[in-house]
């Protein structure tokens, strides 16, 4: 069966790369990504291709050269699922924030919606493709959906999880580790989807690294490979901890350990925490899972990672207090970095929020400079915490666009994400602008301390 088109819904960080991908690899097929957020639509449609609503380092060539060739973006969403013979589900899966599972399980409501799109509006036989992230065993509720609707078409569900990381969204997929495709393997019809899918990555993967699982295997897979990239960090989190108190040298430790070919050298930077839209909630969706299961300890082992996390972060902003004589009220800290991690603008989960938060808390006043985030988004990440009022937020954060700006009479800055810049600043100039003693604090381990002590700073790095 060979596809002709392509209906993607969510239109996010996920669903739009990759799709602007696909119509790249593939110009015979049709690929419309849809959704119900119109300013976003707009976006990835504004003339100005730098305009597009997600910043990644290669996307705006990607997107030019297929908009509007067999690339379209739209809110007509029943229209884009008439026509296509494959629809990815690319929707959003967050933490539910209401009732059982509250603050654990992952909020399906998003998905079942797309899923009774789906059943209403077709008339023809189609491949519907988890790309979201689900918990496992999703697909048997998708299927229930979709084989009850008594019209006669006929629906094959795929699982197709998607393992980009966000700031190198383009890379990762043109040349994926792997792509995963699970489906029902054991069946003709099952057979015939998973090799339509197949077909459609083969353009520019080569087969050897598209692997086929059945469905529950795949949804698993891509729980699981969250789980151990956020473990890897919370571990060296910990030694980072304990370097120092001991004298040791937490990226020592980590090139050491790295170059164990068992180990292996990826994801063993320590930082201020991880964030992200995905790591917690995927943790905390497997621990969910775990405990319905009645396996606690397989819970309470996952949720360790959550628990050294969030005490990362806390810790780093608990040392910015104490080591400014045990207050910040009233003193200005500059925060260099909002963003969860460099050359993306998006900011969920970052650790810069809870940063931020816990310094107002002690009455601080904060100033920002992110390259890509918005100031708007900004206030919007303090605002969704609830801490203090939006008047309060506005009153104590200032945002500005100028980085020296935001270090001028500052009595301490904190470098919370890790963008290449901040390496090329003029530090003399920023030390003489601060109030002295000038503390800088560097939850990226992105400075060299050597040049910054010479200066003249107190400087902290997280783990030495
Ligand atoms: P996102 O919030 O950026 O995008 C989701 C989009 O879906 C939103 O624009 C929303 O308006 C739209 N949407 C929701 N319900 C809709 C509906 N019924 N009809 C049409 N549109 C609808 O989310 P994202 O970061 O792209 O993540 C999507 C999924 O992919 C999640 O399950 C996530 O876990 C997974 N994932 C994310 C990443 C990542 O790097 N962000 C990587 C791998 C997997
Ligand atoms: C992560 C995974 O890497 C992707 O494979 C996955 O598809 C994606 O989650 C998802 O499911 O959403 P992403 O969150 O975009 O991708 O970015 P990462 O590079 O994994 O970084 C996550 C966080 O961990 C960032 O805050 C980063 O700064 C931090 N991190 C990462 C460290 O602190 N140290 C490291 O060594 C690596």
């Amino acid at each position: 069966m060979r596809i002709r088109n392509i209906c993607c819904i969510g239109a996010g960080y996920v669903g739009g790369p990759t799709m602007a991908v696909i119509a790249q690899k593939c110009p015979e097929i049709d690929v419309t990504v849809v959704d119900i957020n119109e300013k976003r639509i707009a976006a990835w449609n504004d003339k100005n291709v730098e305009n597009i609503p997600i910043y990644e380092p290669g996307l705006p060539e990607v997107v030019q050269e297929a908009r509007g060739r067999n690339l379209f973006f739209s809110t007509d969403v029943d229209a884009a699922i008439d026509k296509a013979d494959m629809i990815f589900i690319s929707v959003n899966t967050p933490t539910k924030t209401y009732g059982i599972g509250k603050g654990m399980a992952a909020d399906l409501k998003y998905i079942e919606l797309c899923a009774r799109q789906i059943a209403r509006v077709s008339k023809t036989d189609k491949i519907v493709v988890e790309k979201s992230t689900l918990p496992v065993r999703t697909a048997e509720a998708l299927k229930n959906i979709l084989d009850n609707t008594g019209n006669g078409v006929n629906f094959q569900i795929l699982s197709n999880p998607e393992f980009l990381a966000e700031g190198t969204a383009v890379d990762d997929l043109m040349d994926p580790d792997r792509v995963l495709i699970g489906g029902d393997i054991d069946s003709a019809k099952g057979k015939e989807a998973v090799d339509a899918l197949v077909n459609v990555y083969a353009h520019w993967v080569p087969k050897s690294k598209i692997l086929t699982t059945n469905v529950w295997s795949s949804e698993l897979s891509k729980l699981t490979a969250n789980a151990f990239l956020a473990q890897r960090v919370s571990s060296i989190n910990a030694m980072s901890e304990l370097c120092e108190k001991t004298g040791a040298d937490v990226t020592e430790v980590a090139k050491a350990v790295g170059m164990d070919s068992r180990i292996g050298s990826k994801f063993l930077k320590s930082s201020v925490g991880f964030g992200g839209s995905c790591f917690q909630k995927d943790i905390l969706n497997l621990v969910y899972i775990a405990k319905s299961f009645g396996l606690h300890e397989v819970a309470d082992y996952w949720e360790q990672v959550i628990i050294m996390n969030d005490h990362q972060k806390r810790r780093f902003a608990s040392n910015i207090v104490s080591s400014l004589f045990n207050t910040v009220s009233g003193k200005k800290i500059a925060l260099l970095g909002w963003a969860f991690k460099k050359d993306t603008n998006d900011t969920r989960e970052s650790a810069a929020i809870y940063v931020a938060d816990y310094l107002l808390n002690e009455q601080a006043e904060i100033v920002v400079y992110d390259p890509k985030v918005k100031e708007e988004q900004i206030f919007a990440d303090l605002d969704n915490l609830n801490s203090r009022s939006e008047e309060e937020n506005r009153k104590r954060v200032t945002v500005l666009n100028d980085p020296y700006e935001v270090c001028r009479d500052a009595h301490a800055i904190a470098v919370l994400t890790e963008w290449d810049e901040f390496k090329e600043m003029d530090w003399g100039k920023i030390y003489k602008d601060m109030l002295k003693p000038a503390f800088l604090f560097d939850g990226r381990r992105l400075l060299e301390r050597k040049t910054k002590e010479e200066i003249g700073f107190e400087f902290y790095a997280i783990g030495s």
